[in-house]
């Protein structure tokens, strides 16, 4: 055996312990044939209980300090000067007057920046944060339009960027590729290290001998992120240790890039992002957080860097354009004999993947063929990330609008075609459903909508000047558990637990929903646990992504709270009425431990620590490897229902109902979860009617600036939108809870699309559905 095979049976050899232990701590509810999570059951404890939110107070009042907002003494303000063209060189960079100009402390250019590792593409280690690995201003490289070229330091935000507005650049440049078009030769995308390509039998086949058909071209236009809270980050060296307030859905994941970056040890870099003001898969590390800490070194003086709404456009990754061939054929019953769902859709060099569209279709319907596949080039842009569900955001649009195509051309009822093609198993990897309960989330939208009041005749109602349409879309997003959760319990004698957490609050209840989760692990009121969260020195590499992070996190906190029991035990010792009780024969109860099948034999955590003489006990615990989703297809469902209007004038789309039906698992906490779910869809209106990234060509530039330009649904657009769900947990997963964060904006662009066309008979297959495509 050479070395090299020996080598890797060694680390196959450590993967296979390493499998082997994760699989013995696992609770059951992973496994096949293990015990379901006992709180998926429980019915009278904080889940499920519509909490407000924890940290609501502090921000009504203001009080919860943002990235933007943390003020240290002598700090500078950062001003970024784009490239303005998307490729080329740097031939001279002019910064005389910007330097003379007053109040300036610093300019950085690729002349004097340090020199710095390349940034850690998000996805290539475990703790990855970066959306691009392009070098951070270490050459006179242009690779796109927006692109940092300087960075300017002055003493008022104001003075920074007058002076950035007095930096000359002459660039030689190149031609580039900003269009799929220029771009020509095209290749197999890949997602998390997989090809995004998929295929059961011959569909090509099977679509050709199919006796009803549709096969239709979708476009989709690029998005741009746009959080509330503008990327943004507040920093200082304390001396060879960077301290960063971020604005970011990746707390440690940062802190370990940065290290990368500035060549230190993680220890050296402390992240904290208490509070988020949104992140929807753009909060990661970009070229400002890195230029803003290279730029603080220069200088020795704390920094923060607040980006304006072009500045995120131009730096931070968005979507991507789409343009998706769906093509469906159906027997006379509407039974699907194929799938394909195929297109292209444009990367960068530097960016982590292209957006993987076919993703809700591989495991959407039964049928015997299935052909999936994105294809993608390289263009001179800014990289295409993760954004609002990304894949299922855009594919369901694509999918659900075929579909409703199809039950068209069949005579069929919408809802009763997708019915009918409800797959038993996963069609794609032939998993069985952890749970999968669409048909009576359909079933049940349907009825509270009011569907059967839907007249299949296009144009066939009309109020005025409106003609109103009903449709409806599928829902999906998948449950994903990423490695890394880890949490820390602390139980003190107060019978008070603090849960501490590298987790991320960005609006959605983090705090709230894992309060409640760990009140009833721990048998404790809901007022006697605290969450500690958004700083890289906690337990945990937790994304807030994903849809993600309750799961990850309720799972830790199971992990630690086993701990906790062991321990618990240990100190109980022989004069307590647990005495010789194993683990797995109590039960966290009324702020102590008892006998699962004798609760008189009770004792509670203060007379436990109390007689041990312990004000306190910490116990750390660590979620096992994603091992639910080897076994099981695990996802996210739901139904949505929209009824539009559309002004037989003026063509204008006004949405006036909305519904969605969601089978999330069970849901935790029903405020924030409804409000989760209200803000998808509200995204997906917005994908269905208004916005679109405007490219010039011709440049390479992003010529949208601001909210004037890129269009948001406001609240005028948005009508009252009625959430529900099935409330049925998932019997593999923690809490018996799925992720509902990105689902809400997946199939409503499509719901909107087949409501428009039963108003109008227009089918618009090129989004956002503006007016003039309508006339
Ligand atoms: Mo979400 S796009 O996974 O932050």
């Amino acid at each position: 055996m050479s070395i090299v095979d020996k080598g890797k049976q060694a680390v196959q050899g450590i993967a296979q312990a390493v499998m082997k232990k994760a699989v013995e701590l696992a609770p059951g509810s992973l496994l096949p044939g293990g015990r379901p999570d006992p709180l998926i059951r429980q019915r009278h404890g904080h889940i499920g209980k519509p909490v407000s939110r924890v940290d609501g107070p502090l921000k009504v009042r203001g009080a919860a300090p943002f990235a933007a907002e943390i003020a240290l003494e002598g700090m500078v303000y950062a001003a970024l000067a784009n490239s303005t063209i998307a490729k080329g060189r740097i031939v001279a960079i002019d910064t005389g007057r910007a330097e003379a100009a007053p109040g300036v402390v610093l300019v950085m250019t690729h002349r004097n920046a340090p020199r710095l590792n390349p940034p850690p593409r998000f996805l290539s280690g475990a703790k990855a944060a970066a959306g691009d690995d392009s070098p951070v201003m270490q050459d006179d490289r242009v690779r796109w339009n927006g692109e940092p070229v300087a960075l300017v330091l002055a003493q008022t935000q104001e003075q920074a960027d007058h002076a950035r507005s007095l930096i000359r650049v002459t660039y030689q440049e190149e031609p580039a590729a900003t269009t799929v078009a220029e771009a020509g030769e095209t290749e197999v995308g890949t997602f998390m290290g997989e090809p995004l390509r998929a295929t059961v039998g011959d569909a090509e086949a099977a679509f050709a001998a199919a006796p009803h058909k549709v096969d239709a071209v979708y476009r989709t236009p690029g998005h741009n992120h746009n959080a509330l809270e503008l990327h943004a980050a507040t920093l200082v060296w304390r001396g060879d240790e960077l301290f960063l307030h971020d604005a970011t859905q990746a707390v440690a994941h940062t802190a370990w890039s940065l290290a990368q970056i500035f060549g230190l040890e993680e220890a050296q870099v402390h992240v904290t992002s208490p509070y988020v003001g949104g992140g929807f898969g753009g909060k990661g590390l970009w070229q400002h957080q890195i230029l803003a800490a290279a730029a603080a070194r220069l200088a020795g003086r704390p920094v923060r860097i607040a980006l304006s709404r072009e500045g995120v456009y131009r730096i931070v990754g968005g979507r991507s354009p789409t343009e998706q061939r769906v093509a469906l054929g159906a027997d006379a019953d509407g039974r699907l004999t194929a799938i394909i769902h195929r297109g292209v859709t444009p990367k960068t060099r530097h960016s982590p993947m292209p957006e993987p569209f076919i993703l809700p279709t591989q495991s959407a319907y039964a049928a015997e063929a299935i052909a999936l596949e994105v294809r993608t080039c390289h263009l001179d842009m800014v990289a295409n990330t993760f954004m609002r569900a990304p894949g299922e955001a855009v594919g369901t649009v694509a999918l659900e609008c075929a579909m409703d195509e199809l039950a068209e051309q069949l005579g069929l009822d919408p809802v009763e075609l997708r019915i009918r093609n409800e797959p038993d198993k996963d069609p794609i990897s032939g998993r069985p459903f952890s749970s999968r309960n669409i048909v009576a989330a359909y079933r049940a939208g349907a009825e509270r909508f009011g569907w059967d009041r839907r007249n299949p005749v296009p144009r066939s109602r009309r109020e005025g000047e409106w003609l109103v349409g009903m449709g409806c879309a599928t829902a999906t997003y998948p449950y994903h558990r990423m490695p890394g959760g880890a949490a820390r319990i602390t139980l003190d004698a107060g019978n008070h637990a603090r849960i501490d957490v590298a987790a991320h609050e960005m609006g959605m209840g983090t705090a709230t929903a894992q309060a409640q989760i760990a009140a009833d692990r721990l048998g404790l009121p809901l007022e006697a646990v605290t969450v500690r969260y958004g700083d890289s020195s906690l337990p945990g590499v937790i994304l807030a992504g994903g849809s993600q992070q309750t799961a990850s996190v309720g799972l830790s906190v199971m992990m630690a709270h086993q701990e906790l029991v062991g321990e618990l035990l240990k100190l109980a010792g022989n004069d307590s009425p647990l005495a010789g009780l194993r683990a797995d024969e109590v039960e966290s109860a009324n702020s102590g431990l008892r006998k699962l099948d004798e609760p008189e034999r009770f004792e509670s955590y203060a007379s436990i620590l109390g007689r041990a003489g312990r004000k306190e006990l910490v116990v750390e615990g660590s979620a096992p490897p994603p091992l639910e989703t080897m076994h099981w297809s695990m996802h996210s469902h739901g139904a949505m229902f929209c009824e539009a209007r559309v002004n037989a004038v003026t063509a204008e789309t006004r949405v006036s109902r909305f519904l969605g039906s969601f089978d999330c698992g069970r849901i935790v906490n029903p405020k924030t979860a409804a409000s989760q779910f209200r803000g998808g869809i509200i995204m997906g209106l917005g994908l269905a009617l208004m916005e679109e990234t405007q490219l010039d060509g011709r440049k390479g530039r992003i010529m949208n600036r601001n909210l004037s330009d890129y269009h948001l649904p406001v609240h005028l657009d948005v009508p009252e939108i009625d959430v529900m769900w099935t409330d049925i947990p998932d019997p593999h997963a923690p809490m018996g809870a799925r992720g509902i964060g990105e689902i809400g904006i997946t199939g409503t662009g499509a719901a909107v699309a087949n409501a428009v066309y039963n108003a109008t008979g227009r089918r618009v297959r090129e989004f956002p559905i503006t007016l003039d495509k309508l006339l």
